[in-house]
């Protein structure tokens, strides 16, 4: 028994460090298509940075852009990262997308309207939550922090998508790029049973953009209305749009934009009657709140799996937060599970990333708003640099325990080899090999102030 393992621990990390055979024969897909943009050493060096992005939209209230993720066959499940900012005192207006995502509020106050398991509710978000909306649910966020701008990150899970370039969204209201002003006038009128001036009102204002700004000062819009701030009136006339006609029946599945704007203006009134009805919507999870699951001296780092907020089993996407003290280092490592897409919160740092074949694939340095992804098997490290913190939020590609394998460090898993066979693997002595693995007496973030960069 003892022996069959050492052999075939021996095996693995033969594996492992000749991996290149493997992967080769896989094809790397994925250089193809990278090289194409870049020149040179600049495409060495950025491989595994993700810098494709697009601007989805800016409008009046604010933006969103959609860093794009890598394609090829070493991605086992592409992933692309939105920066969504919102202006204070406006709403991201009512709508729903071909794609599941995972928000992440990174600054900032907001409220969340969703619809989820045939119900409406409203949660109020913070700095650190994480909530999972899946792709045809109808949501819309109001940032709700005074004076404050709302900072969201997002993660899209483009695998129910309809194979546009980024996510395609629906906007339920708002004018002429609303998924209703496609509908015949006279279906309209009928189904929401109002009057054709009525109609006209809805579909025909003005299309603001998909932020709006809903100040109290200004003249009432839609959306003043739609969120219930101003009197009866308004209410009769969102009580309107839920008399619909019976024709409309066979649309109403899930997906469907009647149903969710129906559940949608329902509920606000709903809420307005009876404030705290109980909701069956998931509550979100505040990350920023979690106790770390590793830390020492030189930093920390904390992971979400479906243990912790069950909507992840459902999303198959598992969060991380790290924050490295300036010059420390996240060891050596790689993830056997699941590729990782990782965004810097703040600080500056370095990325450097292993070929199987042992050579080196990337050593970059990133700042804020950098955007890196690691394929499963390939090993990495994080530097942060000396004058400052280094932070990082990630998402990986498995809702299940992540579990690092960490090449460097108390925990290597080199310690748990054979030192003799590990000592032949690499063609030294015991004892040099014996030094090369138990020199190191930290584990997992380690203080590197010689190998970290100056700023
Ligand atoms: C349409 O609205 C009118 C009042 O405006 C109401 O009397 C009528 O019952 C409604 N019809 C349907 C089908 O909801
Ligand atoms: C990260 O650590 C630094 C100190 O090393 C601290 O100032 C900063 O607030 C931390 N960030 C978070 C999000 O906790
Ligand atoms: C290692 O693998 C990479 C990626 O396939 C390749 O570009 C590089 O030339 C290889 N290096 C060696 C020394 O085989
Ligand atoms: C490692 O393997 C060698 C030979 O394969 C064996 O003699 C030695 O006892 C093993 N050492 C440990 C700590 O298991």
């Amino acid at each position: 028994m003892e022996k069959n393992k050492r052999v075939f621990t021996f095996l693995l990390l033969l594996v492992f460090f000749h991996g290149a055979i493997m992967m080769r024969s896989n094809g790397y897909e994925f250089e193809e298509e990278q090289q194409g943009g870049g020149e040179g050493e600049g495409r060495e060096r950025g491989w595994f940075m993700m810098k494709e992005s697009k601007q989805v939209f800016k409008s009046e209230g604010g933006e969103m852009r959609v860093v794009i993720s890598p394609r090829g066959k070493i991605i086992e499940k592409p992933m692309h990262i939105g920066f969504l900012t919102m202006e204070p005192k406006t709403l991201f207006v009512p709508q729903y997308l071909d794609s599941s995502i995972l928000i992440f509020i990174r600054q900032g106050e907001a409220t969340l309207g969703v619809i989820c398991k045939d119900e409406f509710g409203e949660k109020s978000l913070k700095g650190g939550d994480i909530y999972w909306i899946p792709a045809g649910s109808a949501f819309y966020l109001l940032n709700t922090g005074r004076g404050q701008r709302l900072h969201v990150i997002i993660s899209i899970d483009p695998s129910q998508s309809l194979g546009l370039e980024t996510y395609q969204p629906f906007y339920i209201g708002g004018g002429q790029s609303s998924v209703l002003a496609g509908f015949d006038p006279d279906t309209l009128t009928s189904a929401l049973n109002i009057t054709r001036p009525e109609v006209q009102q809805m579909i025909k204002s003005q299309f603001r953009g998909p932020i709006v700004h809903i100040r109290k000062e200004e003249a009432p819009t839609m959306w003043t209305e739609f969120l219930g701030w101003r009197g009866e009136e308004k209410h009769k006339h969102l009580k309107k749009l839920l008399e619909m006609k019976q024709g409309f029946s066979q649309y109403q599945d899930y997906n469907n934009p009647w149903w969710s704007w129906r559940n949608i203006v329902k509920s606000m009134l709903d809420l307005t009657q009876e404030k705290n009805k109980h909701s069956k919507c998931e509550d979100s999870y505040n990350i920023y709140d979690r106790k770390s699951d590793y830390s020492n001296d030189y930093g920390w780092s904390k992971a979400l799996d479906y243990d912790a907020y069950e909507p992840l089993k459902y999303s198959g996407v598992g969060v991380y937060l790290v924050n490295l003290t300036a010059g420390s280092m996240m060891a050596p490592h790689m993830n056997p599970t699941a590729t990782e897409y990782g965004i810097v919160l703040a600080g500056s740092g370095e990325i450097q990333v292993v070929y199987p074949n042992g050579t080196s694939a990337m050593n970059t340095r990133v700042s804020v708003g950098d955007v890196f992804w690691i394929p499963r098997y390939f090993a990495f490290c994080q530097i942060a640099s000396r004058s400052s913190p280094f932070e990082f939020v990630g998402f990986t590609t498995s809702a299940h325990k992540n579990r690092p394998q960490f090449l460097v460090g108390s925990n290597s898993l080199l310690k748990s080899l054979n030192l003799t066979s590990l000592a032949m693997a690499f063609g030294v002595d015991e004892a040099t090999m014996r030094e090369f693995v138990e020199s190191q007496k930290e584990a997992v973030i380690l203080p590197t102030a010689t190998a970290a960069p100056p700023e």
